[in-house]
């Protein structure tokens, strides 16, 4: 898949931008605060209905405007061209719209441009706690499947029904069990569908996963990932959802009384771990520095394997302020890998000389500079 081109209005200090990019690698160097990085959340936009810095859709509009508006052309790697529009006027849901009709939903944009970011926060997935993580996973599965996406809103929806009633029967000292019933219900049917594709996920990446950290660290070391699910034990990659199921239940059961007491819901996927490990130590508090760069290099290659695999479409790399995390020499081989496999891959950086001079030969490589909202095609 590629971006052709992109139109965006008052999205932070991008006033009015449009872009055209190539095929290979497109370079966005400028300043700090030019607004290199806005224009990837707004691909992130148009692929999540999210940007990926974590911030919400108000905050992501111009100071001055009273709306923000993204519109994107790509191809997919058969030439058949996607379009997406989001639109969001300060208030109330934002309006999407693609190729496949109007008044659309996240979930019927999510997958259709598949993505692979890689920024600065996201060291947090080997060094951060398990939500991050768990983000992680939930960021390719919801790309891969859209069960998994709906599976996932479903579940988020009960379980902050189920939590408010038990915080009230804690407070109210007042418990009514068929009240809370049809919520646990939902949470065991959804929770086991969420399980059941973490674990079939960890079961196919665990190779990849192996193979590329050998590939970029050289080193000795040993790696590994582990899926942990919350209140279900001992679960391969052939458990069926309605085993999933019963120990979900029993680990309800059990939980009743203390869940009670503590007025929230203690088991399900909302508490899963995907351990990282390194020569059997937890990645977080095992893995150096050097080490950490390696895991999530080879974290972010074996996604775009994953997604690749899944899909049968290329995704478009996102690359945003990769010097800041990475020396020189994994960004170089960050770049060979894009390049090797044929990716759309944009990158922000501040010193596009530096760029030039890594910049693998033959690579199909456009330069554009960012200054305060204005792009100028080198
Ligand atoms: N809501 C907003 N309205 C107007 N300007 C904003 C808004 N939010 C952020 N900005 C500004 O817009 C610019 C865009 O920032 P962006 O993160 O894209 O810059 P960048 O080029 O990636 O910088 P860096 O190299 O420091 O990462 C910044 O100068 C920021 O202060
Ligand atoms: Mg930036």
């Amino acid at each position: 898949m590629y971006v052709s081109e992109i139109l965006i209005n008052n999205l932070r200090n991008h006033v009015h931008s449009e872009l055209d990019f190539g095929k290979g690698l497109n370079v966005l160097f400028g300043l700090n605060g030019s607004g290199k990085t806005t224009i990837l959340e707004a691909i992130s936009l148009c692929g999540f209905s999210k940007s990926f810095m974590h911030v919400n859709d108000s905050s992501l509009m111009n100071k001055e405007e009273a709306f923000w508006h993204v519109s994107l052309n790509s191809r997919n790697d058969f030439d058949i061209p996607y379009k997406v529009n989001i639109r969001f006027n300060g208030s109330g849901k934002k309006q999407i719209s693609s190729t496949f009709g109007d008044n659309l939903l996240p979930k019927d944009v999510i997958g259709e441009l598949p993505l692979v970011i890689l920024s600065p926060d996201y060291k947090n997935i080997t060094s951060g706690s398990p939500a991050d993580r768990r983000e992680f996973i939930d960021k390719i599965l919801a790309q891969s499947s859209k069960i998994y996406v709906e599976d996932i809103i479903k579940y988020k929806k009960a379980l902050k029904q189920r939590n408010n009633l038990l915080i009230r029967a804690k407070t109210e000292r007042h418990y009514n069990p068929q009240v809370i019933e049809p919520w646990t219900e939902v949470l065991i049917k959804t929770g086991a569908g969420i399980i059941k594709r973490r674990k079939e996920f960890e079961v196919e990446f665990v190779n990849t996963f192996r193979e590329r950290y050998k590939d970029v660290s050289k080193g000795k070391e040993e790696v590994w990932l582990e899926y942990v699910p919350s209140g279900v034990k001992e679960i391969d990659g052939k458990t069926n959802k309605d085993e999933i199921k019963e120990s979900l239940k029993l680990a309800f059961e059990k939980a009743e009384k203390e869940e009670l007491r503590r007025g929230t819901t203690l088991y399900g996927p909302q508490k899963d771990e995907l351990k990282i490990l390194i020569n059997s130590g937890v990645a977080k508090e095992y893995a150096s520095q050097g080490q950490h760069k390696s895991l999530l290099i080879s974290l972010k290659f074996s996604e775009f394997h994953y997604l690749k695999e899944k899909k049968r479409e290329t995704p478009v790399v996102l690359l945003d302020d990769i010097f800041s995390e990475l020396d020189i020499e994994r960004a170089e081989k960050v770049l060979e890998m894009v390049t090797s496999n044929s990716a759309q891959t944009l990158i922000t950086v501040t010193d596009g000389e530096t760029m030039k001079k890594i910049m693998p030969h033959k690579a199909d490589c456009r330069f554009y500079k960012v200054d305060n909202g204005l792009i100028y095609k080198e």
